[in-house]
């Protein structure tokens, strides 16, 4: 771990290609973060497979393991004081966080949305877009406050909606810009804070 680096957690909750693409952006020495831990809320998935495979340290937290949010969230802030992270980036992380766990983190959770916000919040973002007729989509990087999907955009990706689109292929389309849109959103920041 190199010392002026931003130090990364990664949140997931499954595949983890979000995660992948950080991961792919750090192996580069002059990329300005580091990805400290990768947590997810689910146990054997395939992002926690791509971390061991980068040798970055995992931490599950399941939720079903906690009766309440407040001693779920209260698991992961204990977890994550094991390592020394300035940034928290959500990635496909599908828990939402309270109020209490975000101002712990002021400023420094961002979330990436399958959706040009604020247009499409929450889930189903793609059959949403699709029914209304939409001529584009994309994704959106914010910063995470307390209302779903609400928080400052750091930075946004378009792309095109096709005649023939189904949610499937206009989700491919825009996730090709995800991954290029979540390096590029943390080196910003990274810059920002050095
Ligand atoms: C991504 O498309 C991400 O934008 C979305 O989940 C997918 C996770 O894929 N996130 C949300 O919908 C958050 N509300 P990944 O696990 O392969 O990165």
């Amino acid at each position: 771990m190199s010392e002026n680096k931003l130090n990364l957690a990664v949140f997931i909750s499954g595949r983890g290609s979000n995660l992948q693409s950080l991961i792919d952006a750090c192996k580069d020495e002059n990329y300005p973060a580091q990805i400290a831990a990768v947590l997810s809320n689910k146990p054997d998935v395939q992002g926690l497979e791509r971390a061991k495979k980068a040798n970055i340290p995992t931490i599950t937290v399941s939720h079903k393991d906690y009766e309440t949010k407040q001693s779920f969230e209260g698991a992961m802030l204990e977890a994550l004081k094991d390592y020394p992270i300035d940034f928290i980036c959500l990635a496909g992380f599908m828990r939402i966080l309270s109020p209490h766990f975000i101002n712990h983190w002021p400023d420094k959770i961002i979330n990436i949305h399958p959706s040009l916000l604020p247009e499409y919040k929450g889930l189903n973002t793609h059959e949403r877009a699709l029914a209304d007729g939409k001529k584009e989509a994309g994704c959106t990087i914010h910063y995470v406050v307390p209302e779903m999907d609400s928080g400052p955009i750091v930075m946004q990706k378009k792309v095109p909606i096709l005649g023939d689109d189904t949610p499937k292929t206009l989700a491919e389309r825009v996730l090709e810009q995800e991954h290029i849109a979540y390096p590029e959103a943390v080196r910003l920041l990274a810059k920002a804070k050095s």
